[in-house]
């Protein structure tokens, strides 16, 4: 494995500034990312200070593991903030954006019908490339599909900034990514996302990312419009199109397959069916308001998830209870008690031709090249 050496012209200006901005940063409780100078050596290797600064080693030993990746991994990947945990069968607590636990997997394909071929764990979602961890890059795809980032640099700072910013989980924003290696067009997503590195409180109905615009943007660094591009994807949907009133109020009538009209905009909020609305919050229970819109976090989480393609939900079973019988792998949480729930695509789509109980809406919306 190569890392980009670092290069040596960081003047003594730019990391003033750096260590600047960390020092004003008001700490709160609990957090590491704000903690200002003392944190620094939680990826770095650090020299003797100089002239009352710390001085960071930019030499090849600069961060604390073989790369970026294992660097937030020697955090990250145990405890209360784990995104990688290490078993793909008991995964770490679901906080909103998927675990790389299930990259571990052998095979995560449900599809019952017989010719299905094995899916590799891959395929759970952003192969990071971490040698200290075992991750390798996605042995399939070379760029993001629908765009152009390498593969083999994917790693936790392609999409988050190291040093912190003000953005949703300090996501990178427009401007350049690891050390010029690629641009952002778009800006980071608005969103709020629940208190990470505190035990306890998982995703919930009432506690829950709070997705409020520029997500598919965001994506679309990486992928394009992706799905929406005639001819591109295997799957064509809608990038980033707003509810209309059909939509928004099958949302809030749908109440599962057991119970399809018994929904109330109140309690509608389903959180593997998330969308985006401007006047989201955290502990927003009630359905879509005007201005939401379905979007690449609807269907899919950032991370990675036991099924293909890190979706929600795994899209090619047409009986939700089926999730992961066939594969062994771990059986995402149906969120109604009925094992025959059917694709939560009805959640916004009201349709009677899916209602073969062999298929799933997956089977017949792909290209059949
Ligand atoms: C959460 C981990 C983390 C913390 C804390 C951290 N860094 Fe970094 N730093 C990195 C990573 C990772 C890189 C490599 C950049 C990349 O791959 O995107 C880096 C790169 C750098 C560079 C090279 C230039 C650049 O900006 O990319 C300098 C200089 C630097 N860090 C200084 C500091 C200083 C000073 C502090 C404390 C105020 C600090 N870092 C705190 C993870 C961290
Ligand atoms: C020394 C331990 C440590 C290291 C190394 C570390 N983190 Fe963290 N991280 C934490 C802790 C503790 C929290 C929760 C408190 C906080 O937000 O500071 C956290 C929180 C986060 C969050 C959520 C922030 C929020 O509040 O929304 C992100 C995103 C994150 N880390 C990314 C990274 C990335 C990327 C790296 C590597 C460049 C990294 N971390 C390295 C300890 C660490
Ligand atoms: C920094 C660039 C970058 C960003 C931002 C990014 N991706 Fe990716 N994505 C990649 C790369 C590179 C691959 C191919 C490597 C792989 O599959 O892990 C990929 C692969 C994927 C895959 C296929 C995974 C597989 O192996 O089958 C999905 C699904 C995906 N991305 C969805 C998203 C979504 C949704 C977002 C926004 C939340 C997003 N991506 C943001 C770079 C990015
Ligand atoms: C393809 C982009 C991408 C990559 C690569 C990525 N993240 Fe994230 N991460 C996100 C997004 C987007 C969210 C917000 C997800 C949500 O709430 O739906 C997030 C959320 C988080 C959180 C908040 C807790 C949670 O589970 O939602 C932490 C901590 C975090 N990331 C750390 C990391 C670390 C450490 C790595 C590398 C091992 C990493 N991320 C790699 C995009 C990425
Ligand atoms: C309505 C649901 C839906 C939305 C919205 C959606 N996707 Fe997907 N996506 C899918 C399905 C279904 C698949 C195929 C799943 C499978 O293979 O099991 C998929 C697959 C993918 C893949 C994998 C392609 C490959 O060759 O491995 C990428 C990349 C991807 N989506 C990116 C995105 C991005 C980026 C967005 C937002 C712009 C997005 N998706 C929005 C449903 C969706
Ligand atoms: C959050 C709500 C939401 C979810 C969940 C959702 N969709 Fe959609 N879908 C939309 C919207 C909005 C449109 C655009 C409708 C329009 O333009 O009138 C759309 C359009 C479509 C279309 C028509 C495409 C066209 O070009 O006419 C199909 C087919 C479709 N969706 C299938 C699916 C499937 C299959 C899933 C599950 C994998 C799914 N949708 C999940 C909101 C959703
Ligand atoms: C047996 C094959 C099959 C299955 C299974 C299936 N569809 Fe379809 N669907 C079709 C065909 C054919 C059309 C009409 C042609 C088109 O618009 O692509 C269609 C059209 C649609 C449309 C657009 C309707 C419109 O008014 O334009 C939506 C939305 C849709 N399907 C959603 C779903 C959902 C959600 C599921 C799963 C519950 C599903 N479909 C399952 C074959 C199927």
């Amino acid at each position: 494995m190569k890392m980009r050496p670092m290069a040596r012209s960081y003047g003594r200006e730019r990391l003033a500034g750096l260590l600047m901005t960390l020092v004003f940063c008001a700490p709160h409780a609990n957090a590491f990312h704000e903690n200002g100078v003392a944190s620094c050596a939680g990826c770095h290797v650090m020299h003797e200070m100089e002239d009352g600064m710390p001085v960071v080693d930019v030499s090849g030993s600069l961060l604390r593991g073989l790369s970026p990746s294992d660097a937030c991994l020697a955090c990250h990947g145990s405890g209360d903030q784990a995104v990688f945990g290490y078993d793909p069968m008991n995964p770490p607590t679901e906080m909103g954006g998927g675990n790389f636990a299930f990259l571990r997997e052998d095979q995560i394909n449900d599809d019952p019908q017989n010719n299905a071929p094995s899916i590799s764990g891959n395929h759970a979602g952003h192969s990071i490339v971490a040698p200290g961890y075992g991750l390798t890059a996605d042995p399939d795809h070379t760029l993001s599909p629908g765009g152009t980032f390498p593969a083999n640099e994917l790693g936790c700072t392609s999409c988050h900034d190291p040093h912190g910013n003000s953005n949703f989980r300090m996501l990178n924003g427009a401007g350049p990514v690891q050390d010029g290696l690629f641009a952002f067009l778009y800006a980071a997503p608005e969103a709020e996302g629940l208190p990470v590195g505190l035990s306890g409180g998982g995703e919930t109905t009432t506690s829950h990312t709070a997705y409020r615009s520029g997500m598919s943007w965001w994506c679309a660094n990486c992928h394009g419009q992706y799905h929406d591009q005639v001819g591109r994807a295997n799957f064509e949907h809608e990038f980033n199109e707003g509810l209309s009133g059909e939509e928004a109020g099958r949302y809030n009538s749908y109440n599962g397959d057991a119970d399809p009209n018994g929904g109330s905009s109140l309690t509608s909020y389903l959180v593997q069916v998330p969308f985006e609305d401007p006047a989201g919050t955290i502990d927003k229970m009630s359905g879509p308001g005007s201005g939401a819109r379905v979007m690449c976090l609807t269907c899919h989480r950032a991370h990675a998830t036991s099924a293909p393609s890190s979706t929600r939900w795994d899209m090619r079973i047409p009986a939700l209870g089926t999730d992961g019988v066939k594969s062994r792998s771990w059986p995402l949480p149906n969120p109604y008690a009925n094992p025959s729930q059917r694709q939560l695509c009805l959640k916004c789509h009201d349709e009677h031709h899916g209602t073969q109980s062999s298929q799933s809406c997956f089977t017949c919306h792909q290209r059949h090249n």
